[in-house]
């Protein structure tokens, strides 16, 4: 059993609603094992330029409630230096940081390893809105940015069909589909547009059409952030304009972009937010490090990191050569097993949202 005298946690990449309930849970599960708690600011751009402050009970009383991140969050290119590896070492010693906690996503989990292998156990959590972790099946705040859009689309529905028209509205994820493809079944989106699965354009316009034949008035297209023309220009308001011309229903064009990253968690992420909080300070405690927290078939469940990042560049296809070379067969087995299921996650959810839009 690991002793430490004090725990850090930051939050590093862009933020997620939900990040401030992994800060309450760490913090009190960790002052509950009798250690102290500090908060380092600006994710690992605080751990190089030494922006600290205690996290108590009392400091964390109520951020359950609360969207963003207490600690702020930022991308620090200086971290990635040995210079910079250097300053975030000597914060670590200055403050008795014995152990780290980083919210984020890969990038964040790449940090982790670094300060693992300099020997500070540093746990991960995953914390994006995009659920775009190939490893876990849920990261913290994507529950709430899909609330957030249900809210926002369900209102432009009302709109357009007091007007007749249609709706082209583009949802961030980067170059994950989910957001777009769970909100689309979810607001009966005639059509949605993912980076994953090729977009018939064709099948989509004349279905429109054919629904405005049968008395359809509103309606509305999500697409996702990640799809672009062959010029590299976003698809979405490509499609509205598309859509316009070719119906004759006036398409309208929404970009939610940061709006669905902000507010307070719903049940959901304030609960899976808390457990992996938990869950990060039981496994340091228990002498483990380089892990990321997971969701993995309704359970909480730790990974190796570099079993994470690799699983993770496999499923966007951007293995490098030797990536594979440190794991075992039955290891490069297992990743590819997980990317198969994810895969068929996505398949099947398109398929319901065809399912449901004749
Ligand atoms: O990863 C979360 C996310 O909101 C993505 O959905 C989006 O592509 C990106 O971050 C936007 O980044 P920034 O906040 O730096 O504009």
């Amino acid at each position: 059993m690991a002793k430490f005298r004090r725990i850090g946690i930051l939050s590093s990449g862009g933020d997620a609603p939900g990040m401030n309930a992994v800060v309450r849970a760490v913090t009190r599960k960790a002052l509950e094992q009798g250690f102290e708690v500090v908060g380092i600011q600006n994710g690992y751009h605080g751990l190089v330029f030494d922006e600290t402050f205690p996290l108590t009970s009392a400091v964390t009383d109520s951020i359950i409630t609360r969207g963003g991140t207490i600690l702020y969050s930022d991308r620090c290119l200086e971290f990635k230096s040995a210079e910079g590896m250097a300053a975030a070492l000597e914060t670590c010693k200055k403050h008795q940081i014995d152990a780290i906690v980083a919210i984020g996503g890969d990038g964040t989990f790449r940090g982790a390893t670094d300060l693992t292998n300099h020997g500070i156990p540093t746990i991960g959590i995953t914390g994006t809105i995009d659920n775009d972790i190939t490893i876990t099946d849920y990261t913290v705040g994507f529950d709430t940015a899909m609330n957030t859009v249900l809210d926002l689309v369900d209102r432009l529905i009302d709109t357009c069909e007091s007007h007749a028209r249609c709706n082209v509205v583009e949802v961030m994820g980067r170059d994950c589909g989910q957001i777009a493809l769970l909100t689309g079944i979810a607001t009966g989106a005639v059509a949605v547009a993912i980076p994953e699965i090729p977009f018939d354009e064709e099948a989509a316009i004349e279905r429109i059409k054919k629904l405005r034949s049968e008395g359809k008035r509103g309606m509305i297209v999500i697409v996702s952030e990640g799809c672009f023309n062959p010029d590299g220009s976003k698809y979405s308001e490509t499609l509205a304009k598309k859509i316009d011309a070719e119906t004759g229903i006036e398409t309208k064009f929404a970009r939610l972009a940061h709006i669905v990253r902000g507010g307070s968690p719903t049940l959901r992420d304030r609960l899976t937010a808390t457990q992996m909080g938990v869950k990060a300070v039981e496994l340091l405690v228990e002498g483990k490090s380089n892990l990321v927290i997971c969701e993995i078939d309704g359970k909480i469940a730790s990974v190796d990191i570099n079993f994470a990042l690799i699983t993770d560049r496999m499923y966007k296809n951007k293995l490098k050569p030797g990536d594979l070379d440190a794991f075992t067969d039955e290891q490069v087995a297992e990743m590819e097993a997980i990317c198969e299921k994810r895969r068929r996650e996505i398949e099947d959810y398109y398929k319901t949202s065809l399912d449901v839009t004749v």
